[in-house]
């Protein structure tokens, strides 16, 4: 398969604010005529929506760190055949709310299962699918939990609600990959406010799309 499309993820820690700016995104490129698909893990479809139900239960307190990283990589699998790599085969920008990264910092690194081993268990689940570009939303994780804090609309699901430690450490994880992967992860601001994320973001999709 000839890949035409393009792949965009967006990653961060919690609060970090990715939906909103993800939907302006959308929003200026289907304005602008592109062919534009809007997304998340997990889910974005209804068999990986239901992985995703089962992954952030607060209930599922027992989960144990493998099977979270293999249900993960599940929900991942059945969204890429189901609809992103039809989507790409089209010719669509693709605008993925995460993807592997989270993965590697939040049960690589975060939980210790180690991010190569995470890697390989992923790999399974991707092959070479590799997003074309990734943002990372950088925000110290306790201004993004404070601002989930004081968000009422937003359910605080079993990752909200791990310590603030398991935050510093998806963080740390994060700054990993923006070390392995320099060409690939593009890093803004998101202290900022959502107007000045949102320009900002814009400004690094349009010098990807102009390659
Ligand atoms: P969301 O809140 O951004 O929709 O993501 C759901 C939660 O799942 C969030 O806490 C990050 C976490 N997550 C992982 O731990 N590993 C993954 O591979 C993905 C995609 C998300």
């Amino acid at each position: 398969m000839v890949q035409q499309g393009t792949f965009i993820t967006f990653e961060g820690p919690e609060g970090a604010g990715k939906t909103t700016v993800i939907m302006e995104l959308y929003k200026r490129l289907k304005d602008g005529g592109h062919n534009v698909m809007m997304t998340r893990e997990p889910g974005g479809i209804r068999i990986a929506e239901k992985i995703r139900e089962v992954i952030l239960d607060n209930r599922h307190q027992e989960m144990d760190a493998k099977t979270e990283a293999l249900l993960y990589a599940a929900a991942r699998r059945q969204h890429l055949a189901e609809k992103v790599i039809p989507a790409l085969a089209e010719g669509s920008i693709i605008l993925c709310d995460r993807f592997v990264d989270s993965s590697l910092a939040y049960q690589g690194y975060a939980r210790g299962l180690g991010m190569d081993e995470v890697l390989s268990i992923n790999e399974f689940a991707i092959g070479e699918m590799m997003p074309d570009l990734t943002v990372f939303f950088d925000i110290d994780p306790e201004v993004g939990l404070a601002r989930i804090s004081n968000n009422d609309t937003r359910e605080q699901n079993r990752l909200d609600n791990e310590s603030i430690q398991f935050h510093h450490k998806v963080y740390e994880g994060y700054q990993e990959l923006i070390l392995r992967y320099p060409n690939r992860i593009v890093t803004t601001d998101a202290s900022l406010s959502e107007a000045e994320v949102t320009e900002n973001v814009w400004k690094i999709i349009c010098s990807q799309l102009i390659k």
